[in-house]
């Protein structure tokens, strides 16, 4: 199976995809690794790794289809299987999801349906809950809406800040997203209707 990871930023998810690929966890390597921002740190984690990675400017592209066109270009070159999206910023639309239907992942940091779209750790504290976490899920039309993979659970604290919780829980993303991607390697989960199944 051949994975790229698209990534917007800091690329702590994508490090830990590239280390336990390395470590032999996962029984394949990251192919290509793809971001929309030119100074994103995880262009430089893949250069490290010696993974290949390329950014695409969206704002060199007159619509958001061109450029999706452009990506699905790259992602037909390389031959890519799964896409793993890891702080990817941008939404995709509806047609590339269809062009590749259940073989796009990402990873939220929260129990979804709690706390869909951005700032979920912060919105996860000022609404009190007592758990939250995270969730790799299968990526649908909607929002951090498809089906979803794995979750893990991280208690809330009553001091916590933005920034405790949101490390507490990206311990836990490093720990679920290189599981869930072996997990699609080995062929382990089925989707029916809106649930993934272990195979
Ligand atoms: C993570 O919290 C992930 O859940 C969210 O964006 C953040 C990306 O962090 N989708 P990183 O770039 O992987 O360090």
């Amino acid at each position: 199976m051949k994975i790229a990871v698209f990534a917007s930023g800091r690329g702590s998810n994508l490090q830990a995809i590239i280390d336990a690929s390395a470590r032999g966890d996962i029984p394949t390597k990251i192919d290509l690794v793809i971001s929309d921002n030119r100074d994103a740190r995880a262009l430089k984690r893949a250069d490290k790794a010696r993974v290949d990675n390329i950014f695409v400017n969206p704002e060199a592209f007159s619509s958001n289809g061109k450029y999706e066109e452009k990506l699905i270009e790259i992602l037909k070159e390389y031959e890519i299987d799964l896409i793993a999206l890891a702080g990817y910023m941008r939404i995709l639309s509806s047609s590339f999801i269809k062009e590749y239907r259940n073989q796009i992942i990402n990873i939220h940091p929260s129990l979804l349906p709690a706390f869909k779209g951005l700032n979920a750790q912060k919105r996860a504290l000022e609404y009190g809950v007592k758990y939250s976490g995270c969730t790799v899920h299968f990526v649908n039309k909607g929002v951090d809406a498809g089906p979803i993979i794995e979750q893990a659970v991280v208690r809330v604290n009553d001091n916590d800040s933005v920034e405790d919780l949101s490390q507490r829980i990206l311990k836990e993303e490093h720990r679920i997203y290189p599981e869930v991607i072996k997990g699609l390697v080995g062929g382990k989960y089925i989707i029916r209707d809106r649930k993934v199944i272990r195979n």
